[in-house]
């Protein structure tokens, strides 16, 4: 493969950085993080390297699930500020080369949107075929056993008709009749509004979940999913160079060449999760973890980088506002926690793929400390809570769990600096902030040269100079190493090769012939290396690439 059969795209040498709003800033010290705050922390992002911004929800909501149940697609949330605001934001991002990617929330609205408010009214209003509603079953319970995934049945009575709506999350997030061609014109024109306010993308709530037959149970991958995808595409970014990235809890690496193969005209990417849900366990998910297993998480990683290595594109994280903090999920917080931070950095952003970097990651921000439930605030967590108590799971063991998987993990704020709230907000911030903020704080990460944040500052600035690392075929060597994960990239006569040691001890490997190469080391954060020959030592957690020489 020569870089002129590569169909380069802008975005497949960016980084994006994932801000969660909420979390991220806040100007006005209310405890809300919100568009102002962001806009001061721009530069911010721009010397670490960042090209994109997606925003998790902004929109006008009653935040039932912090934005994710948008009453006005057309609206700021005041919390967060104004379109005034939004406007300015664009702008001055996109004066520093950043692009703001939008979080497109379509699968459902909130129960306060005016579509629902009218669709509420009456049988037949004109709005109720704007959502999904089915007669009780026989005994008047739920029509069916679909379960929300935010627990209990996925539907709810409307005393009024005696009807009940789907809601696949919370009851004040009903879903949309996507079958409706009245529901997919509104949605386009919405869209067409931000794009024409120069958005440079979206992100994709759930879109699998669009193709939805109800009444066959079938919730992903539903007979007119990609139809929708492709009629969206047409009808709205298709004639744009924008970045489209699709949430697809459900992808697998054929349903992946569907959504991001280039001759589809559907999206660039999606973000498929098997490396997430391979750790979770059979019956509680993610409320009870299983061990880690590294052979496991490189069959995963490897599988997607082959099955997408033609056609398609992958998307490559670690975390978002959904997930665990990188470092505490896969990395050693206790013993080795900035080795380790840069260890998982290194392994991920010289994959193949777009990078997405989740606010605070690239400081090492780790999980939250929480013992009690009055310290959660996510209506998932909160609900779990309750259904697995009543079915017999013990509170520590819920904590526990929550602690490890739970999605305030990701949401305590943004650390700033070493000051009160660590510089989140001068006021009682919505959620409490870790306190650990003393030490883990971006002004102190930022002045030191050996930080993660420089050692993210680095990796994004490679892929941008080195096309090896953007298109370089991939290759996996050691599979079956229980501590070592590395890999190759190539591309014409460029080779890198990529070692990680994925544990806290120092470990000997005989390295594989095509891993013993001379070259120029491009990161590293024990000391450079430029020689694999033979037997070498891997330190804890250390990760280091080299360029091998062209022979
Ligand atoms: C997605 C979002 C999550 C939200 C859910 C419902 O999974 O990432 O935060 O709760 O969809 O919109
Ligand atoms: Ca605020």
């Amino acid at each position: 493969m020569t870089e002129a059969t590569l169909h380069p795209q802008w975005w497949h040498r960016s980084t994006i950085y994932q801000i969660y709003p909420r979390s991220f800033a806040d100007s006005n010290g209310d405890g809300i993080g919100d568009i102002p705050g962001i806009i001061s922390k721009l530069e911010y992002l721009r010397t670490l390297g960042i090209e994109v911004i997606w925003l998790s929800p902004i929109y006008a909501s009653p935040m039932d699930d912090n934005g994710y149940d948008i009453s006005n697609y057309q609206d700021i949330a005041p919390e967060f500020g104004t379109l005034a605001d939004f406007d300015r934001l664009v702008a001055e991002a996109n004066s520093r080369g950043i692009g703001i990617v939008l979080d497109l929330v379509v699968n459902h609205t909130s129960d306060e949107h005016p579509w629902f408010i009218e669709a509420h009214k009456s049988v037949d209003n004109p709005y109720r075929d704007f959502y999904i509603w089915r007669k009780p079953a026989e005994d008047g319970g739920p029509p069916n056993g679909l379960a929300s995934s935010f627990g209990g049945p996925a539907w709810s009575l409307d005393p009024e008709s005696g009807e009940y709506y789907l809601h696949l999350f919370s009851r004040r997030q009903p879903d949309l009749n996507w079958e409706n061609p009245k529901v997919r014109a509104e949605i386009y024109k919405m869209m067409n509004w931000w794009l024409k306010r120069g958005i440079s993308g979206f992100r994709m709530d759930v879109i699998d979940y669009i193709g939805k037959q109800i009444d066959q149970s079938v919730i992903t991958d539903g007979a007119h999913l990609h139809d929708y995808l492709q009629e969206m595409n047409r009808e709205t970014f298709g004639s744009r160079n924008v970045l489209t990235v699709g949430e697809t809890w459900s992808a697998t690496p054929g349903s992946a060449l569907l959504y991001s193969g280039r001759d589809r005209g559907e999206l660039s990417m999606v973000f498929q999760f098997e490396h997430v849900t391979q750790q979770w366990d059979e019956v509680y998910g993610k409320w009870r973890s299983r061990p880690f297993d590294l052979v496991k998480l490189k069959s995963v990683l490897s599988k997607w980088q082959y099955a997408l290595s033609d056609d398609g594109w992958n998307s490559l994280f670690w975390g978002n506002h959904d997930l665990p903090r990188a470092v505490s999920k896969y990395g050693d917080v206790k013993g080795f926690p900035v080795e380790s931070a840069k260890m998982l950095a290194t392994i991920l952003h010289l994959l193949k793929g777009t990078p997405f970097i989740y606010q605070g990651e690239e400081i090492g921000m780790t999980n939250a400390p929480f013992s009690k439930i009055e310290q959660y605030r996510d209506i998932e967590t909160l609900n779990m809570h309750r259904l697995h108590l009543e079915a017999g799971l013990a509170p520590e063991e819920f904590i526990k769990g929550a602690n490890e998987n739970g999605r305030d993990n990701a949401r305590t704020p943004m650390q700033w600096t070493s000051e009160a709230n660590a510089g989140f907000t001068a006021g009682i911030p919505w959620i409490e902030v870790n306190d650990n903020y003393t030490t883990i704080n971006a002004e102190r990460a930022i002045t030191d040269e050996h930080s993660i944040w420089n050692h993210y500052r680095r990796l994004i600035a490679l892929r941008k100079e080195h096309s090896v690392i953007v298109y370089g075929r991939y290759q996996s060597y050691l599979d079956q190493h229980p501590d070592v994960f590395a890999y190759t990239r190539t591309l014409d006569d460029k080779r890198l090769v990529v070692l990680a040691n994925f544990s806290a001890r120092s470990i000997s490997v005989d390295l594989p012939n095509e891993l013993q190469v001379t070259g120029r080391c491009l990161i590293n954060h024990y000391g450079p290396v430029d020689q694999l020959q033979g037997c070498i030592e891997l330190r804890p957690y250390e990760a280091f690439a080299v360029l091998a020489d062209a022979d």
